[in-house]
């Protein structure tokens, strides 16, 4: 089973504010959905506080395992399988039968998983200071970039982007 990690930041590492996604990106949103449902087996793995930003009529992701990560022995929703330690969701989305495992955020989720990745998919939203929350610190000296493609900004999307896929190497 693949572990990919998957994020969208802004030229300061920011990916999110007060608890929910600091901009509107339509292209990304699509790019998101197409990776992470795949043949529509995946998982995706999440912390408690991004399951809880996700609107109502998006829980759970359709096509995919939802996997959410909480200390809280007693949380349960509908739709989702929880998961109180790394193991624990790694083995949950083996047992689902996935080909793909994806790690969705947020910042305490990537934190967790960045030495369990080989695979990071890197959306950097060509903006700064749009949050208060951030990606953890990444030493990416030992990882290649691959830019796979450029966007700009337009009516559904805030700002320009630049979608990399970043590989150890
Ligand atoms: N830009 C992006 O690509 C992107 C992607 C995802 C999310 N986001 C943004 O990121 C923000 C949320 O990120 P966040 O860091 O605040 O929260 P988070 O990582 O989504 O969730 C944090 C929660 O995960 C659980 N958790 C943390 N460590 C754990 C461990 N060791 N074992 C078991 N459970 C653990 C805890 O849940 P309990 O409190 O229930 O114990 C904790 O409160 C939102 O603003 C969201 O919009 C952005």
């Amino acid at each position: 089973m693949k572990i990919a990690m998957i994020v969208a930041m802004d030229e300061d590492g920011n990916i999110g504010s007060s608890g929910e996604l600091p901009w509107r990106l339509r292209s990304d949103m699509l790019r998101f959905k197409t990776l992470t449902e795949g043949d529509g087996y995946n998982s995706v793995i999440m912390g408690r506080k991004t399951w809880d930003s996700l609107p109502d009529e998006f829980k759970p992701l359709p096509e995919r395992a939802n996997i959410v990560m909480s200390r809280d022995t007693n949380w349960n929703a509908d739709g989702a399988d929880t998961a109180l330690y790394v193991g624990r969701a790694i083995e949950i989305a083996f047992a689902e039968g996935s080909e793909e495992c994806w790690i969705i955020g947020g910042s305490q989720i990537y934190e967790m998983f960045l030495d369990r990745v080989d695979e990071i998919h890197v959306t950097t939203v060509h903006v700064s200071s749009s949050g208060n929350i951030t990606f953890p610190q990444w030493d990416r000296s030992d990882w290649s970039e691959n830019v796979i493609e450029q966007t700009i900004a337009d009516e559904d999307n805030d700002h320009a982007t630049t979608y990399s896929i970043w590989t150890k190497s």
